[in-house]
């Protein structure tokens, strides 16, 4: 085995995996990364080819050359705050590994509760939707949840899609997907169960994001306007007109938008039964409705 020559101009190459995981972690900690500790486990262990628990069993073993070259490349990705996710091209999802780069949002832990209520709310739903499905982690879960139902996945960004592709041929290959702005690629009354998890970054909000979001997530996947609720207004605008009476409507919010996004179900006769859904940190995360089962009754 060759192991690591020292670069030119710099320090001693690190001898041992050990060595290299604590240098890694200065380096990534000098950067200002919020959690050096993790992130160099995890990129090591990637590089490696191994897990976090392995690194630290084979920590006096010496390292490769050739993995002590993509330490250094996958540690200045890293220093310049492109998210981990991206560098190991991977995030857990609902239990499935989902493949991600720059063409889609990393999913989020707290997006799981979209999941969960639509399982609970919506144990029968046949037709599903997941409207901005990104990398489709969403559609894959919930086809793995929801046996027999007939899902599909859309979103506006083409590049998204490709990725959905491939997480979908891997988890769900009956998924269908679907290109197009929200809901306007879809008839009517289709639907059981549509969830989204739209863009709902306000403007204030995009100027003060973390590097690892406002420099390297598509901008398509968070902007929705001054006070975030542009999409938020539209999916409920328009997702009566797709779901069968008693579907359900489930949408992911950000902190603070709950209420109003409650409010605009609860003054749209066409909805009824709304719910509001709690994340594991406490915030109120999901917000759904049912299309009304009879039609409402208008004076003219
Ligand atoms: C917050 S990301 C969510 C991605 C994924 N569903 C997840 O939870 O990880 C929002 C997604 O909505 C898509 N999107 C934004 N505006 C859209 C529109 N007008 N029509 C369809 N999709 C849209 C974006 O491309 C992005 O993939």
């Amino acid at each position: 085995m060759t192991v690591a020559a020292p670069e030119p101009g710099f320090a001693p190459a690190a001898r041992s995996i050990g060595q290299a995981l604590a240098r890694a972690v200065r380096r990534l900690r000098a950067a200002g990364v919020p959690e050096p500790d993790a992130d160099a486990q995890v990129l090591l262990a990637h590089v490696l080819g191994t897990s976090r628990t392995g690194l630290i069993a084979a920590a006096r073993d010496p390292l490769p050359a050739e993995a002590a070259r993509r330490v250094q490349e996958v540690l200045r990705r890293r220093e310049r705050r492109e998210p981990v996710a991206y560098i190991v091209g991977e995030r857990e999802f609902w239990s499935l590994p989902i493949a991600v780069d720059r063409r889609v949002l990393v999913p989020r832990p707290e997006t799981e509760l979209l999941v969960e209520v639509a399982r609970r709310l919506a144990p029968d739903a046949r037709c599903v939707l997941d409207c901005g499905t990104g990398s489709g982690a969403i559609a894959a879960a919930l086809a793995t949840e929801l046996a027999g139902a007939r899902v599909c996945a859309s979103d506006r960004s083409l590049h998204g899609l490709a990725v959905a592709a491939v997480n979908t041929a891997r988890h769900a290959p009956h998924v269908r997907l679907v290109g197009g702005d929200l809901l306007a690629p879809f008839r009517d009354a289709a639907f059981d169960l549509v969830v989204s998890n739209p863009p709902y970054c306000t403007d204030d909000e995009l100027a003060t994001l973390e590097p690892e979001v406002r420099d390297f997530e598509p901008r398509v996947a968070l902007a929705a306007g001054a006070a975030g609720l542009d999409v938020l207004h539209a999916l409920i605008a328009d997702g009566a007109r797709v779901l069968v009476p008693g579907g359900w409507m489930l949408l992911e919010v950000g902190a603070g938008q709950a209420d109003r996004v409650r409010g605009v179900f609860e003054r749209d006769l066409r909805y009824t039964s709304v719910v509001v859904e709690h994340d594991h940190a406490g915030i109120a995360r999901v917000v759904g409705a049912r299309r009304r089962r009879v039609g409402t009754w208008t004076a003219s």
